[in-house]
């Protein structure tokens, strides 16, 4: 879908995105020789997911919100699906912060739901300790009844975070190295999204183990068939080039449209006739589409279930009805057609299937090497956790 109204900012690829277009442009197909496996245990076994989520979920830099959440400074939202109470602010700098939703004094949720809040101080509900959003203690009732407290010692505990190219990470290690967030930065930017417009979000809950929802973004071999009936027709089959970033895996298919007469410099033509994907370690999926951007973010609950929070990406805030109905369009087909009815439900019938024991081992083709690609790059973390 073309939107009607707006007018995509003019940006140049980076020079890894040229690389993967052109590659695209002649007719790429990333084929390795030969036929890979993962085990099955690796999606149904507890015990591996513990180590998973150890060596992973709770140790690496990890995506945990868009930027657009919080477009302006004196905004916070609680975020708890990761397992943690978090709360993410921008502060009155400007600053995106993610902290421990914990008051400092006995220990009580600081904000409550998970709703976006306009709020230049955060008051706890229990005794009205108020902190700023840079997470200090700005002020106390009865003061005099805490003689000696250093409120510089009682502000909220911050975790180390990193925003770039629009997208706000965290590590629950205060020895996180966010170099690889950065120079990502410069792709995603390339797609615009430090200026993005939040357009919808929905977490959906999905029964399936999280590489099982990682697996349906690493391949390309299915796009035409259990997306045939929504944009599987948009693609060519099988053709795409793929190249890594630290951690982190970035791919590009190739749509239906001529490339011939497209400036592949401009990152507007080459949207038109290249998709990327990027897989980021350790579970987070943006596909930025011709005019718009989904943001997914996996946040594990067992080695059977998997929290997904997706975020549709806009270039600016719809000005008209048309536009809103466009970019809603947009919305059901990515997020409710091929999310949740294809790739998600792909992943839950897996779970099914696996948990029967029927297989040992899953069988990969040389069209779907990224899946063992990035089950390698779990494996190395976990091997580096230890
Ligand atoms: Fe927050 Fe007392 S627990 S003010």
């Amino acid at each position: 879908m073309n939107a009607p109204t707006t007018q995509l900012p003019s940006m140049r690829p980076t020079e890894g995105q040229l690389a993967l277009a052109e590659a695209i442009r002649q007719g790429e197909t990333r084929r390795t020789d030969t036929i890979a496996t993962v085990p099955a245990s690796r999606y149904t076994d507890p015990d591996h997911f513990a180590r998973e989520k150890s060596a992973l979920f709770d140790r690496l830099p990890q995506v945990l919100v868009p930027s657009a959440l919080l477009p302006e400074p004196g905004m916070a939202v609680p975020h708890d699906a990761t397992g943690r109470p978090l709360l993410v602010t921008r502060d009155g700098e400007g600053t995106a912060r993610v902290f421990l939703n914990v008051c400092s004094h006995r220990g009580t949720r600081l904000v409550e739901g998970d709703e976006v809040q306009c709020a230049k101080r955060l008051v706890c509900p229990y005794h009205a300790w108020t902190y700023k959003l840079d997470g200090r203690l700005l002020a106390l009732p009865r003061p005099e009844t805490f003689p000696g407290l250093e409120k510089g010692e009682h502000g909220l505990v911050e975790l180390p975070s990193c925003e770039a190219g629009g997208l706000i990470w965290f590590s629950p290690d205060k020895r996180a190295d966010f170099t690889h967030a950065e120079t990502l930065g410069e792709d995603l930017a390339a797609f615009g999204l430090p200026d993005a417009h939040l357009f919808r979000r929905k977490t959906h809950r999905v029964a399936g183990n999280w590489k099982l929802i990682m697996d349906a973004f690493l391949e390309s071999y299915h796009v035409t068939r259990l997306h045939a009936k929504t944009i599987g027709p948009f693609f060519k089959d099988g053709v795409t080039a793929g190249d890594e970033i630290g951690p982190h895996l970035r791919s590009a298919v190739g749509r239906l449209e001529e490339m011939e007469a497209i400036d592949l410099n401009d990152m507007t033509q080459m949207r038109k006739v290249v998709t990327f994907a990027y897989q980021l370690l350790p579970g987070t999926v943006i596909v930025p589409s011709p005019d718009y951007v989904n943001v997914m973010v996996l946040m594990p609950q067992s080695h059977g279930e998997t929290l997904v929070e997706d975020f549709m990406l806009i270039p600016e805030e719809p000005q008209t009805d048309k536009a809103r109905d466009h970019w809603e369009r947009s919305w059901k087909l990515l997020d409710g057609g091929v999310f949740a009815s294809e790739d998600f439900r792909a992943a839950e019938l897996g779970q099914q299937g696996l948990e029967s024991g029927a297989l040992k081992e899953l069988t990969l083709g040389t069209l779907e090497g990224g899946i063992a690609r990035f089950s390698d790059i779990v494996q190395d973390a976990l091997r580096a956790a230890n």
